[in-house]
């Protein structure tokens, strides 16, 4: 397949916008001997099966939470769902190729457990999914692709839902065991990277205390949720059994798969800078417990055997306990930490000073305010999504505090894009030339390269994402892609990040050895 060139629109956007070539704007200053990426970086794009693969009930899937959750009216923003989403079900090898063309030497996905496991281990093992995902993974080490795989990336088997609640049971931790022994004898002799779980501090919280997610759980004065629960308290038990699944998985791992197969496994932490809104030391405690009750909650007990001290004095009683068999367990740890980046945001502290009811001023949250403004002053360049502002320094900061405090255990940037919304009659420059994005990008991995020159040790990156794709709330009307995909024809066109993105791994990254001929 021939992929279209820089499409002439956007040279020509080029070069009225800069007064100079298109070359100009794509070009990426370093020069390969000095540049701070290690030889065998990984860089690469990433997806998530539900958001990507549709065929949500093809060849014997079945149903997750996030298949029920979006089919229930007024959940998602336009109405949509993952039924067919970008069909990378169908279009996988497209993909790869798209993948290929960019010059990335990773993809990082995730399985859907419901194609492997329908019904959990409930039932019968899928095997039209296990081929699926063997057709996949071939596919990308043809193109010589690394796969670095999410078992859970959200979503869970609807089956466990209704049977014990999901997350609330300690029963899924034998779930997610088996889930992932599946996945380890399958595909272990191809896989190199395993993620246990993509991001269980939002699932905690979006699914448990705002109620936002599946399965809608929360109480006053959290939000409107449709069915029961606690927002004071059950984030904190999912929390823990998402901790002792995780471990429950690398311990398998490491004692039955990986002297053979040779990989490595880690956890993915969705992670926001949080800076002091002053110099007080009141909120810089403030911004320390924002990164307790937020990232630290899993990151501590995995690594360091316990919860942070801030979160176990304010919440007390409130905070499970873990048992000594739970702690022998968790000593399995993890290889590295896969670290999502995309915004910052000011904290304020609010156990000295009075806080106006807010995101994250409730003892549940660590009485730390957080907000993107404070007093008229915003933290970087507002987008398309409330929770995103452009704070490119943000990304080398929060590398460095993990680096400082799990004394520099490697990290991947598992994630980092911006996300764009299209006007309802786009022009062809507005789909391609995503100039936001490009500049976004390079803001992110300069202060990536800084914190590497630096010493941190990061082994890879990945954008979110390859392609435009279903944005959970937000449906399809917030576009994350390198590519634009038409959701009428669905097909892909590649934008100016593309192009971008190519080149800076040109310069930065040796091209990926490849067995297949090249197009
Ligand atoms: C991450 C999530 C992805 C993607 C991205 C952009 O938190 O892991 O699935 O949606 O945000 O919002």
């Amino acid at each position: 397949m021939e992929l279209p060139l820089l499409p002439l629109f956007a040279l020509s956007f080029c070069f009225s916008i800069f007064l100079g070539s298109c070359d100009d704007f794509l070009s990426v200053k370093e020069n390969s001997s000095s540049s701070p990426f290690p030889s065998n970086f990984l860089f690469g794009t990433a997806s998530s099966s539900y958001q990507f693969e549709g065929a949500y009930l093809t060849d014997g899937k079945g149903l997750s939470n996030w298949d029920v959750f979006t089919h229930e009216p007024g959940k998602i923003i336009d109405g949509s769902n993952g039924d067919v989403a970008v069909d990378h079900y169908h279009r996988y090898q497209e993909d790869v190729n798209l993948m290929h063309h960019i010059g990335v030497n990773s993809y990082r996905f995730s399985l859907s457990w419901t194609r492997i496991l329908p019904k959990g281990r409930f039932g019968k093992v899928n095997w039209a999914g296990i081929h699926f995902y063997n057709r996949l993974i071939d596919a990308l080490l043809n193109r010589g692709i690394e796969p670095f795989v999410t078992l859970s990336h959200y979503d869970i088997p609807q089956e466990l839902e209704e049977r014990y609640k999901g997350w609330l049971s300690d029963e899924i931790q034998e779930d997610f065991r088996y889930y992932a022994d599946i996945c380890f004898k399958n595909f272990g002799d191809r896989v190199k990277y395993w993620v246990t779980l993509n991001e269980p501090n939002v699932a905690s919280i979006r699914g448990y205390r705002t109620g936002m997610w599946p399965p809608s759980r929360c109480s006053a004065s959290f939000g409107n949720c449709s069915y029961v629960g606690d927002s004071e308290r059950e984030p904190f038990i999912v929390a823990h059994n998402l901790l002792l699944s995780h471990a429950t998985a690398v311990h398998l791992y490491r004692t039955k798969y990986q002297k053979k197969q040779g990989g490595s496994i880690g956890i993915v932490m969705n992670t926001v800078w949080h800076e002091p809104f002053s110099n007080s030391s009141e909120d810089k405690l403030a911004a320390e417990r924002a990164q307790s009750f937020y990232m630290t909650w899993f990151l501590d007990p995995i690594i360091l055997g316990e919860y942070p001290a801030e979160m176990r004095e304010i919440l007390g009683q409130d905070l499970p306990a873990f048992s000594r068999k739970d702690m022998e367990k968790l000593k399995s740890g993890l290889d590295f930490i896969g670290v999502n980046h995309y915004t910052s945001f000011f904290v304020k502290d609010c156990i000295f000073s009075e806080c106006e009811p807010g995101r994250g001023s409730s003892r549940t949250e660590g009485y730390a305010l957080k907000s993107p403004q404070m007093n008229g002053i915003s933290i970087g360049e507002p987008t398309a999504l409330d929770w995103l502002y452009v704070h490119p320094q943000g990304m080398e900061k929060m590398v460095t505090y993990i680096k400082h405090r799990y004394n520099n255990i490697p990290m991947f940037i598992t994630e980092n894009g911006l996300g764009t919304r299209e006007s309802s009659n786009p022009t062809n420059n507005e789909i391609i030339n995503d100039v936001e994005r490009v500049d976004y990008l390079r803001g992110y991995l300069d202060s990536l390269a800084a914190a590497i020159r630096k010493g941190a040790d990061v082994r890879g990156y990945f954008v979110w994402s390859l392609l435009d794709n279903f944005e959970w709330s937000d449906g399809y009307i917030i576009r994350f892609g390198l590519h634009h995909v038409d959701y009428a024809t669905l097909n892909r066109t590649p934008r100016l990040s593309a192009i971008w993105y190519k080149n800076f791994i040109a310069l930065h990254a040796p091209p990926a050895p490849t067995n297949a001929s090249s197009y």
